[in-house]
């Protein structure tokens, strides 16, 4: 049997974090576009997960757009020491709430200030630079520019840790060529795996592999396999989900996404859940 627990850490830059995070995309609002319904319990999930040991938390400015960062400023600022907020630029937002690549040196450095200045930050712990060159699918295409602009950036002292989104393994290895990279950020869970190997890749470099959409993201993973497994454990179909993914590999870190402090509390407690070999092997049949 195999079990995970909550204190697992892994290496994010030169920080170790917990591996279950939190993704902050779900407090703005519907659409991920203006104000949340409800900003004190926004308030309430970011406190709830600091306060339960949550030492990573996603972000962007261009969820809201700057809603996002402003919550998790108002909630968490002054920030405790071993918080990593993680960020990320490339795209920005039209007015009817269009995501909108936003690659071009200007618009770059904008986006890197904005950061700091609706974090309240001197300094991002990490930057992702989220390709835009299709906006669902990681696409071929060199992305050389944008990555110099940030690592220019980087030596300015604005940004510490640089990573990759919605990439391909072409993109990484150009990547890792221009500067060092420090997590990749891509679309995975039990039913999406074509990061399969990737991950593992990623892994023998002792770099950070970080799937959103841990949970299907906007149409949440349905599978009465996923459903039997849960029922059997006592546990959720989420909480599976999640202890899967610790149990992929080590270098996954997680960042589930929620509006609610009880999902984030039942999120946070799939580190405890154990999953046997058994379990394994039939949630690992789910993608095929
Ligand atoms: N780099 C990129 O391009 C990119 C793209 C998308 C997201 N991200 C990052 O990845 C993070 C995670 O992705 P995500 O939030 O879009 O998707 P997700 O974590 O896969 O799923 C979030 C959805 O699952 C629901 N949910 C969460 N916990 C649940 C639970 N215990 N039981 C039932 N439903 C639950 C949420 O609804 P409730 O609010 O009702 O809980 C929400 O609808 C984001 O927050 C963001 O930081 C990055």
């Amino acid at each position: 049997m195999s079990s995970v627990n909550e204190s697992d850490t892994f290496k994010l830059g030169d920080r170790t974090v917990k591996r279950l995070g939190y993704g902050a995309m779900q407090l703005a609002g519907r659409g991920v576009f203006g104000p949340p319904k409800d900003h004190d319990a926004a308030l309430a999930i970011l406190r709830e997960a600091v306060a339960s040991g949550v030492n990573h938390i996603d972000t962007a400015d261009f969820y809201g757009p700057h809603v996002t960062n402003q919550i998790i400023r108002e909630a968490l600022a002054p920030y405790r020491g071993d918080l990593v907020i993680v960020t990320k630029i490339g795209a920005r937002r039209g007015e009817d709430g269009s995501w909108i690549p936003a690659f071009s040196r200007e618009e770059l450095t904008q986006a890197v200030h904005d950061n700091l200045r609706n974090l309240g930050l001197d300094v991002l712990d990490v930057v992702n630079l989220r390709s835009m060159l299709d906006v669902h699918h990681p696409a071929e295409g060199s992305l050389e520019g944008p990555l110099t602009v940030l690592a220019d950036l980087q030596r300015k002292g604005l940004v510490r840790h640089i990573g990759l989104s919605n990439v391909t393994p072409a993109q990484i290895a150009e990547g890792r060529r221009i500067c060092q990279i420090a997590c990749v950020q891509n679309y995975y869970n039990l039913a999406h795996r074509a990061d399969d190997a990737l991950i593992d890749d990623l892994a023998l470099q002792g770099i950070a592999y970080v799937p959103f959409f841990p949970l299907g993201g906007f149409t949440p993973l349905q599978s009465s396999t996923l459903s039997d497994v849960a029922g059997r454990l006592g546990a959720t179909p989420m909480q599976v989900a999640l202890a899967w993914l610790l149990r992929r590999a080590p270098n996954i870190l997680l960042i589930p996404g929620t509006s609610s402090v009880a999902h984030l509390r039942e999120n946070l407690a799939a580190g405890q859940l154990t999953l046997s070999p058994q379990a394994l092997a039939e949630l690992g049949g789910i993608a095929s």
